[in-house]
């Protein structure tokens, strides 16, 4: 079987910057390019950041196209930097990157390589939507002519993280979001009802500092920062990768549970970025009528996830 060709719409970020040399050291995926988007730094820093982790792994030959700034309605203001570093890479402060991104941007790119591959890309989201809604907005026919989409984002039926409600990529544009998700293409949501359980230990940890790989050394130096909030959030030691998760749906979709149901995004409000499901029909709940399931994972074997991506991105 020819590798799957998937684009990866990335903030990076930690746990973005996992799932990037996850998705690099996994043969049955192609990554034909990276889209930058605001969310865990700004959109300038995004860029900086997915040429750096390219450069890292030795695949300078993988495009980087720049994205939104900012979300469909309002400005971006807030980068959690408490959470990924000033840099987003855990504050380590890496050296400018020797290259630059495309003069394309990411909506562009998207809409080119899926019109001119028609079946043949997925999309794998794993920050705010913005970038895919801009693309559905510059050719609505890439969702006739995508493949998939996997996206890292949201909470069916579990709490959110960036506020009771919401999960962070969804609540950092939830209009885009609603326009993803209803849109008449595959979409499969890797939320946090998943992600929540695909925690790494310490001991798994180690395993990339042991590593002698120049991506596995990376991830060493730039998890502590985000490992000491998790400490510090959740209250025991372990670190969430929730970025990966979409990656390791992609290579291992029997270690998911998935429900068909349709999404709504809540664009009001202090549930502002709750992603609702249809969970049963109901003549009243007209917002939910006409719109496409999702494919929404509710349980993972997380053991095997993260035994694969270990395996991948450190080898021994
Ligand atoms: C998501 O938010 C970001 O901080 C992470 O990179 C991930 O994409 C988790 O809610
Ligand atoms: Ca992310």
């Amino acid at each position: 079987m020819p590798p799957q060709k998937i684009i990866i719409d990335t903030d990076p970020g930690i746990d973005d910057s996992m799932a990037i040399f996850f998705a690099l050291n996994s043969p049955e995926l192609e990554v034909i390019g990276l889209t930058a988007v605001f969310g865990n730094v700004h959109v300038d820093l995004a860029v900086t950041n997915a040429l750096r982790l390219l450069e890292i792994a030795g695949r300078t030959d993988i495009p980087v196209a720049e994205g939104a700034a900012n979300p469909l309605a309002g400005t971006y203001t807030n980068p959690p930097t408490f959470i990924h570093g000033d840099d987003g890479q855990g504050n380590i402060h890496l050296p400018p990157p020797t290259t630059t991104a495309i003069t394309q941007t990411a909506a562009e790119f998207i809409v080119e390589q899926i019109m001119s591959a028609p079946g043949e890309i997925t999309l794998v989201p794993i920050g705010p939507l913005t970038n895919i809604a801009l693309a559905l907005r510059l050719e609505p026919r890439i969702a006739q002519n995508v493949k998939q989409v996997v996206l890292m984002g949201g909470n069916a039926l579990v709490p959110g993280n960036a506020t009771p409600a919401a999960e962070a990529n969804i609540h950092d544009d939830p209009e885009a979001a609603d326009v993803v998700f209803g849109a008449d293409w595959s979409v499969t949501m890797v939320g946090l009802d998943v992600t929540t359980k695909a925690s790494m230990t310490e001991q798994h940890l180690q395993r990339y500092a042991q590593s002698s790989s120049p991506m596995a050394q990376h991830i060493a130096r730039i998890n502590p920062l985000y490992h000491d909030f998790s400490k510090r959030v959740n209250g025991v030691s372990g670190l969430l990768v929730h970025d990966s998760t979409a990656i390791a749906y992609l290579l291992m979709p029997d270690a998911f549970t998935v429900k068909q149901w349709p999404i709504r995004v809540e664009t009001q409000g202090f549930s502002r970025g709750k992603t609702w499901p249809y969970l049963r029909p109901n003549p009243n709940a007209v917002a939910w009528h006409n719109r496409s399931a999702v494919n929404v994972c509710t349980g993972i074997d997380s053991a095997r996830t993260i035994e694969l991506e270990l395996n991948r991105v450190a080898p021994p």
